[in-house]
């Protein structure tokens, strides 16, 4: 979606960035980067006989039972092409995302960083501790938005794997914006820009300005298309019989909750919960539930809160906590799109991007970052950190 693709940290290389993390976790992030791929998790293992998919960032494995594995990776994926040109090719159908089946006993063998992963996903880098971060991040919102929503969450028994209640994925990215800003095709802001008012349903008042915080949140859904996600209406959503419109009534209510509840968090901690998507499913007894990752930076965009009017007075970006800077790297050294291999991330820039996810973390959560052990790095430790949790039928 586009939420995650942020401002940007300016053309002019990395910058500064507030947010620093402990000492013990900044060594630790310093340590990793320098082991290069082996201080990181590119790729899983799952145990013998459970199926497993490979997403753009995570790698599912089906338990049975009703269980699923999520392995949180630390690839770092420039998920899509550039927008197609405007006007937009009318409305279809979406289309099941791309998967790779993990065939037989042995997945692929890990990515070497610049590898294509498919034909959409461009594989940059892999940033040591951003799997965990993810994966721990997530969880924490999950367990303190309970009450708001059921969620898929079931264990955390590695710092990387999330079991969750296996749902039907309703096809649905459901986008809650609390500003007006983004760059991409799909942003708020490039949408008003170009002169709309009216935005998957929301309209949109004159005189608003990029970064300008709205007067409520505003549920921005978009199908989960193959190549791009596409903005749809609830009006859309319903019409199309994507989502029942009991359903609809129930997932849009749990995302303006937990996304106010997120802000009020966020607040405390000297950040602005800017915008994020959240997925549903439905539980083997059809109840909707919260699933996949909960205000993560991947699936969020977050502001420093004290530095914002400061900037924004003096024509600055907000101050966030994103990757752009990678991709910045990226498109000045190398077509990301259509060079058959990508150069290699400098190793500076990775560990910045590391220190910034860890960061995050321990700025939301409260809590010192203890970073996974380079034993517990291996494909055999997922392994059986899963296979624990199989459930035996
Ligand atoms: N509890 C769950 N039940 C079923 N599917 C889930 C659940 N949680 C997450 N997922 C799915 O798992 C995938 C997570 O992998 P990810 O790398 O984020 O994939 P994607 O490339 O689709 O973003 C997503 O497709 C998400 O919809
Ligand atoms: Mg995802």
């Amino acid at each position: 979606m586009g939420a995650g693709a942020g401002a940007g940290a300016g053309a002019g290389g990395v910058g500064k960035c507030a947010l620093r993390p402990s000492a013990g976790a900044g060594a630790a992030v310093r340590a990793a980067a320098r082991a290069g791929p082996a201080g990181a998790l590119g790729a899983s293992r799952g145990p013998p006989g459970c199926p497993g998919t490979r997403g753009k960032v995570r790698d599912a494995y089906r338990l049975g039972g009703g269980r699923l594995a999520l392995v949180t990776t630390d690839r770092q994926v420039r998920p899509q092409p550039p927008p197609p040109p405007s006007p937009r090719p009318p409305a279809r159908p979406p289309i099941a995302r791309p998967v790779r089946e993990l065939t037989g006993p042995r997945p692929p063998p890990r990515p070497p960083p610049g590898c294509p992963q498919s034909a959409f996903d461009r594989h940059l880098a892999l940033v040591p501790f951003k799997g965990q971060v993810l994966n721990q991040t997530s969880a924490w919102w999950m367990e303190c938005t309970r009450d708001i929503v059921p969620n898929a969450l079931v264990a955390t028994p590695h710092p990387y794997v999330s079991i969750m209640e296996e749902c039907e994925p309703l096809p649905v990215e459901v986008v809650v914006r609390g500003y007006i800003t983004g760059t991409t095709d799909t942003s708020l802001w490039t949408q008003y820009d170009r002169g709309v008012r009216n935005y998957c349903g929301n309209p949109l008042p004159e005189g608003l300005r990029k970064n300008d915080k709205l007067e409520r949140n505003l549920i921005t859904p978009t199908t989960k298309a193959v190549d791009h996600d596409e903005p749809i209406s609830p009006e859309g959503i319903i019409e199309r019989g994507l989502v029942s419109e009991g359903h609809w009534a129930e997932v849009s209510q749990a995302a303006l909750e937990l996304f106010a509840f997120g802000q009020r968090e966020a607040k405390k901690r000297g950040l602005l919960l800017v915008d994020t998507k959240y997925e549903f499913g439905l539980d083997a007894e059809g109840r909707v539930k919260l699933i996949d990752e909960v205000h993560t930076p991947d699936s969020s965009r977050y502001w420093l809160a004290d530095s914002l009017d400061e900037r924004r007075a003096a024509g600055l970006e907000p101050e966030n906590i994103d990757k752009e800077f990678l991709r910045l790297w990226f498109a000045a050294h190398c077509d990301p799109y259509g060079d058959e291999v990508l150069p290699e991330a400098p190793e500076e820039l990775v560990e910045e991007l590391s220190r910034r996810y860890v960061a995050l973390y321990e700025t939301i959560t409260g809590q010192a970052f203890a970073p996974a052990s380079p034993d517990q790095l291996t494909e055999e430790a997922i392994e059986e950190a899963i296979a624990k949790s199989i459930v035996v039928e």
